[in-house]
């Protein structure tokens, strides 16, 4: 029988540490619950120390999301492992991973400790967690530019201190699969109780080996992989979750191991991860990037009709993409688009139902044809809105524009329980329509992003706006789908606002 290897999903924590990424509790939580359909092993959901926020949102997902193991990463600081435990007491199978670096380079440059002290940190740290949990999860940063026999050293002593699983981090993607692969197996080698733990990899992307150095790791013994969906994460991002499980399965003929993982969820847990941190995919991302399963060449395209096997060697449905490209139309009703949902993975309460199949049936009258993207575009909307309880709403929008005139935006917006209307101009629509929503708000946020991606193809197709605003020391993602590109914008920036007061009214209440 083939050996399985865990997937450690750390899109949560080192996900999160992208430029940009960071997610507000809610999100996190939607993640959180996306990421146990999909059936990984463990979630990192967070670093508890280092922000109320990651706090709150390591406790929610302890308490609220059932399956996977919840994790909440710490320094080797006892204030650290206190605020781990504090944050995951609710979780069934909660897990505290501690994390010292053991490079000469962190220890003298960084750290400025000796690495006796190193040593002494890591046991105490580790015997601490261990009087909290039993699942203690303990990493040597930097492990790949760490004198090996040091590196065992402190391994085989967080293990006696209690560690179930130690990580080895190639924290700067400074390894290559060949050489990774030997240090895992040296490790297997060479630390006498290597056999109480698992070990596990965690593999950045600095030179696009992250996956491959993963693989060869797992090759070698390791039987926990870390990484993130969609590869994202600190610098070049981490292993790619996708990636990792779809070599697994697509060669188990080469390596016989296997995953947990349910991989039809894997591409709307994509796409939902990519709507909520605005981290739009290149479209030539191996799994899940928009051309994965595309074929443009006519011998291609010859061969695939003649037999699929010619130039496919994963079925898009096997990661959740449908067969079919027209799903739903305007003649469709509640019970289809249920059913269309739970295919795409999304399985809703009834009052998110109720609101996003509201949205479809808008859609479905402007469209010709509405496509999963779009489906999943409305859902990753709707769901979080409904989340936040929304300052501002945007009741009515038109805009005035074109060669001959001063674009104009004139637009009706409910700030609480007033409706307030307004007219401005701008150097386009949309700056016409965003300088008017900052009158109408009073918002003394700052604009620091706007993205525009077509989700679908056509000139009906449905544009998603991302927005990044900050205020203070709050910075917020806002999003907005709409065939409109300018009613689109409006949403993105509007989201965003409401997104900003709910972070600081969650501030305040911190506060009293
Ligand atoms: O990259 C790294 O070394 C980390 C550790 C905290 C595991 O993220
Ligand atoms: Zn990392």
């Amino acid at each position: 029988m083939s050996e399985y290897v865990k997937i450690f999903d750390t899109t949560l924590r080192d996900g999160e540490q992208s430029p940009g990424a960071s997610m507000n509790v809610e999100e996190k939580l939607t993640i959180a619950r996306q990421l146990a359909k999909l059936g990984v092993d463990v979630i990192e959901a967070g670093f508890a120390f280092s922000s109320p926020g990651d706090f709150e949102a390591i406790q929610r997902i302890s308490n609220e999301v059932e399956g996977p193991v919840i994790c909440s990463l710490a320094r080797a600081k006892p204030e650290d492992i206190d605020r781990a435990w504090d944050a995951l007491k609710g979780a069934p199978r909660p897990r505290i991973h501690t994390f010292i670096s053991t490079s000469d380079i962190h220890l003298t440059y960084q750290f400025r400790i000796t690495r006796d002290e190193a040593l002494k940190r890591a046991v105490d740290m580790v015997g601490m967690a261990k009087g909290y949990v039993d699942d203690v999860e303990f990493s040597p940063m930097d492990a790949s530019r760490s004198e090996p026999s040091y590196l065992y050293e402190v391994i085989e002593a967080v293990i006696k201190a209690g560690a179930t699983t130690v990580n080895i981090p190639d924290t700067v993607g400074y390894a290559i699969p060949h050489e990774f692969g030997v240090l895992i197996n040296d490790i297997k080698m060479k630390v006498p109780n290597i056999g109480k733990a698992v070990i596990s990899t965690h593999c950045h992307n600095d030179l696009g080996l992250a996956v491959a150095n993963s693989l060869s790791a797992v090759v070698n013994g390791a039987r926990q992989i870390e990484c993130t969906i969609n590869g994202i994460g600190e610098r070049a991002g981490n292993a790619s979750l996708e990636e990792v499980v779809m070599i697994l399965k697509t060669r188990k003929d080469a390596m016989d191991l296997d995953t947990r993982i349910v991989t039809e969820n894997i591409y709307p847990t994509s796409r939902l991860v990519s709507s909520i941190t605005g981290i739009i995919l290149q479209p030539n991302k191996a799994i899940v990037g928009d051309n994965a399963f595309a074929h443009e060449s006519g011998i291609h395209q010859d061969g695939l009709l003649k037999d699929k096997m010619t130039y496919e060697i994963m079925k898009p449905e096997s990661i959740g993409i449908s067969q079919s490209t027209l799903v739903l139309g305007k003649h469709s009703g509640r019970h289809a688009f249920r059913e269309r949902l739970k295919e795409l993975g999304y399985d809703l309460k009834d009052d998110s139902l109720n609101k996003a199949f509201e949205r479809f049936k808008v859609l479905a009258d402007q469209k010709k044809e509405v496509f999963d993207e779009d489906i999943e575009a409305i859902v990753a909307d709707e769901v979080l809105r409904i989340e936040l309880q929304e300052k501002y709403k945007l009741i009515n929008l038109n805009v005035c524009s074109g060669t001959e005139v001063v674009p104009t935006a004139e637009l009706e917006i409910m700030v609480g329980k007033k409706c307030i209307k307004e007219k401005g101009q701008g150097d386009g629509p949309v700056d016409a329509v965003y300088k008017t929503i900052a009158t109408i708000t009073k918002t003394k946020s700052i604009l620091m992003k706007y993205s525009v991606n077509a989700i679908t193809g056509g000139t009906d197709a449905q544009g998603e706006v991302t927005v990044r605003l900050r205020e203070g020391d709050h910075i917020v993602l806002g999003q907005g789908a709409h065939t409109d590109i300018i009613v689109a914008s409006a949403k993105a920036y509007i989201n965003a606002l409401n997104k900003l007061e709910y972070k600081k009214m969650k501030r305040k209440e911190r506060l009293i």
